[in-house]
């Protein structure tokens, strides 16, 4: 079948071919468990019936395009949430709105990109962040995440894999699929190396206000201050609307070597109008209050319990190990390939579909090279997660 070149290298198997045979078989009557997309409304999670009622009262007054940043009251109270986390935004017009965080991905390479030019992207990775540097024509060059080290960057692979080619390093932090949440002084160093090196740093923050444990997330541009960092953050994941495609960058720090980039920025936020209108309207409501998700990531919380069945499941699986999630909704276990002699990771995804009826998202679709990982999105309620665990040991097993 022909593909447009452009896209051949590209990829997206969280929705790839695993999730067309899951549609076939549901198609033909089969129910799957999806294991393998981070939307909560599948699962039950709805939105705080407040910010709902905000939505609705706005919509009157969101009939129109707005300014292509977006709303000031959504700039300002983004600005606001960074100062408050030691972020300097160098002010309003420093933010851009966008159709979810995917979005800004996209454009803010497009902006930043020369062909040939090269990014630093952590592996594992949220895959939009090489297929979109590969998209704008760079070059994504895989940094290690030590598993030993709970999947903290290792530093000196990413000092290492700097070129003169080199424009940024992507953090995502916290992390998906990893679950990590990185200490302040790992970041400071991230900030040494790109201030040497002259890089801008590229921080995905969405998951930041879903940290478990009782742990502070530190932001990027708190922890390098100086260093141009462009922070990306949303509404999708804290206040479980992902379908209302709300998210934001931030630049903060020192931006006075990188004007073009803000002018490129400025004109493709031109080039697609604005971005969803109602759903910028209810960022200052949303960004005062997310009381619902940490209820739900307390002890005793839904998602703290849910997190607490899926590591008991697997820790009663041998031959699998694991780092515990500190944040978000995700777990990426690794099989041990001695005891379970797998062709590779998909392969076992297939089976584990086909057999189980199970759909989970293969190691190698987050740009993690070895064949032995899966990641687990553990949004269904715990007692699902406890027997859908205990039925990928079945299929492991049956590798045995
Ligand atoms: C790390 C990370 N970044 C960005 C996104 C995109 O989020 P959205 O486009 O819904 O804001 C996701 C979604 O799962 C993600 O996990």
């Amino acid at each position: 079948m022909y593909i447009n070149p452009k896209l051949q290298d590209i990829r997206y198997e969280i929705r790839g071919a695993l999730q067309q045979t899951a549609d076939e078989m549901q198609k033909r009557g089969e129910a799957v468990l999806h294991l393998n997309i981070g939307n909560p409304a599948s699962f039950g999670f709805r939105a705080p019936a407040d910010l709902l009622h905000t939505y609705i009262d706005c919509l009157t007054e969101t009939q129109g395009y707005s300014d292509s940043r977006g709303l000031l009251s959504a700039r300002l109270a983004i600005t606001e949430y960074c100062k408050n986390k030691g972020m300097a935004p160098y002010s309003p017009d420093a933010v851009y709105t966008g159709n979810g965080v995917s979005e800004m991905i996209l454009m803010s390479m497009q902006a930043l990109l020369e062909d040939g030019d090269e990014v630093l992207v952590p592996a594992p990775d949220y895959p939009l962040w090489t297929a979109a540097v590969r998209l704008a024509g760079g070059r994504a060059v895989h940094y290690l995440c030590d598993e030993d080290a709970g999947w903290n960057p290792d530093l000196q692979d990413m000092e290492r894999k700097i070129t003169r080619r080199t424009r940024g390093i992507v953090i995502i932090n916290p992390n998906n699929p990893t679950g990590a949440l990185y200490p302040a002084g790992v970041l400071a160093e991230i900030g040494t190396l790109a201030r040497r090196h002259g890089l801008i740093l590229l921080s995905d923050e969405i998951y930041d206000r879903l940290v478990l444990d009782g742990n502070t997330h530190t932001a990027t541009a708190a922890a390098a201050p100086d260093v141009p960092v462009i922070c990306y953050n949303g509404l999708s994941k804290s206040h479980l609307l992902t379908g209302f495609r709300c998210g934001w960058i931030c630049l903060c720090g020192d931006w006075s070597r990188h004007e073009g980039f803000i002018r490129g920025m400025d004109l493709l936020a031109s080039l697609r109008l604005c971005s969803n209108v109602p759903s910028q309207a209810i960022i200052p409501a949303a960004l005062a209050n997310d009381a619902a998700m940490q209820a739900l990531l307390a002890p005793g919380g839904r998602i703290f319990r849910q997190r607490q069945a899926v590591c008991n499941a697997l820790g009663k699986l041998s031959g699998v190990s694991f780092c515990t999630p500190q944040a978000g909704f995700y777990i990426f276990p690794k099989i041990d390939l001695r005891a379970y002699p797998i062709g590779d990771d998909i392969q076992f995804a297939t089976r584990l579909l086909t057999q189980e009826k199970i759909l989970i998202t293969p190691g190698t679709g987050f740009n993690w090279t070895a064949p032995d990982h899966f990641r687990i999105v553990f949004l269904p309620e715990a007692a699902q997660l406890t027997d859908a665990v205990a039925r990928i040991g079945k299929v492991l097993e049956s590798f045995a």
